[in-house]
C-alpha cells in the first residue's frame, strides 16, 4: 500500500522539527516505516541550496529564492518522496509546498499564482495528505528562538510586515483546504503540542489499517 505524505507547517519557533521527531516516532512504534526530511534539504543537491538560501551575507531576489527552493523540491520529490511514498513508507516533511504560498508568494510578495506555478512544477501536484498548521503567539515563537540560540538566517532576518502576511496566508489554508489542513495549537508545552498533532493525523492511521 502507498505511504502517506504528512507535511508540517508554521512560522519559526513554532516547533516544526520537534514535532516532526516525535511524530515519527510514535508512528514508529505504530509499526508505520517512516522517512523525516526537511525542506530545502534531503538530498545532496537540496542540502547545497539550503546553504545558499540561509546564507546571512547573500541577498536573492524574491524569484530566484522561489525557484531556489522550487528546484531543492523537483529534486526531492522525485529522488526521495515519491519512491517512499511507493515503497510503502510513510513520509514526514518539515516545511512543503505551503512554505512558497506562505512565503514566497505572500511573505515576498510574489503572488499565489507564481509561487502555485513554482509548487506545480516542482511536485507534479503531489500534495499531502494532511498538513499540520503549527500556532503559536509571536511572543513565544520569539522566545524559543532566543531560546534556542542561534544567529538569524538570511530568510529570519526578513520584517515584521512579512511575517504578518506570511502568516495570514497560512491561516486562509485552513478554509481553503479544510480536509487537507489541520490546526494545531503550538503554543503549549512540547507533550501537548505533540498530542495534539498525533490526535491531527489519527485517522490517516485508522484509514490505513482498515484498508489493509
Ligand atoms: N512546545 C514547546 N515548548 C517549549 N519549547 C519548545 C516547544 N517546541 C519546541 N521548543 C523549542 O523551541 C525551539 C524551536 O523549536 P523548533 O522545533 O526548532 O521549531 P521550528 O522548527 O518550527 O523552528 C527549540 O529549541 C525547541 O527545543
Ligand atoms: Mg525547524
Amino acid at each position: 500500500m502507498r505511504g502517506r505524505l504528512i507535511s508540517v507547517e508554521g512560522l519559526d519557533g513554532t516547533g516544526k522539527t520537534t514535532v516532526c521527531a516525535a511524530l515519527a516516532a510514535r508512528l514508529e512504534d505504530a509499526g508505520v516505516r517512516v522517512l523525516r526530511l526537511r525542506e530545502p534539504g534531503g538530498t545532496a543537491v537540496g542540502e547545497q541550496i539550503r546553504g545558499l538560501l540561509a546564507d546571512p551575507s547573500r541577498t536573492l531576489e524574491p524569484r530566484t529564492e522561489l525557484l531556489l527552493f522550487a528546484a531543492a523540491r523537483a529534486e526531492l520529490v522525485d529522488t526521495v518522496v515519491r519512491p517512499a511514498l511507493d515503497e510503502g513508507t510513510w513520509v514526514l516533511l518539515d516545511r512543503f509546498v505551503d512554505s512558497t504560498l506562505a512565503y514566497q508568494g505572500a511573505g515576498r510578495e510574489l503572488g499565489d499564482d507564481t509561487a502555485g506555478a513554482a509548487n506545480a512544477i516542482a511536485t507534479g501536484g503531489l500534495l499531502p495528505d494532511r498538513t499540520l498548521l503549527l500556532l503559536a503567539p509571536a511572543a513565544v515563537r520569539a522566545g524559543r528562538m532566543d531560546h534556542r540560540g542561534e544567529a538569524a538566517d538570511r530568510l529570519e532576518q526578513a520584517g515584521e510586515a512579512m511575517f504578518a502576511r506570511t502568516e495570514a496566508r497560512y491561516e486562509q489554508l485552513l478554509t481553503e483546504a479544510p480536509e487537507r489542513v489541520r490546526a494545531v495549537d503550538a503554543s503549549g508545552e512540547p507533550d501537548d503540542v505533540v498530542r495534539l498533532a498525533w490526535d491531527a493525523t489519527a485517522d490517516l492511521l485508522e484509514a490505513a489499517a482498515t484498508s489493509g
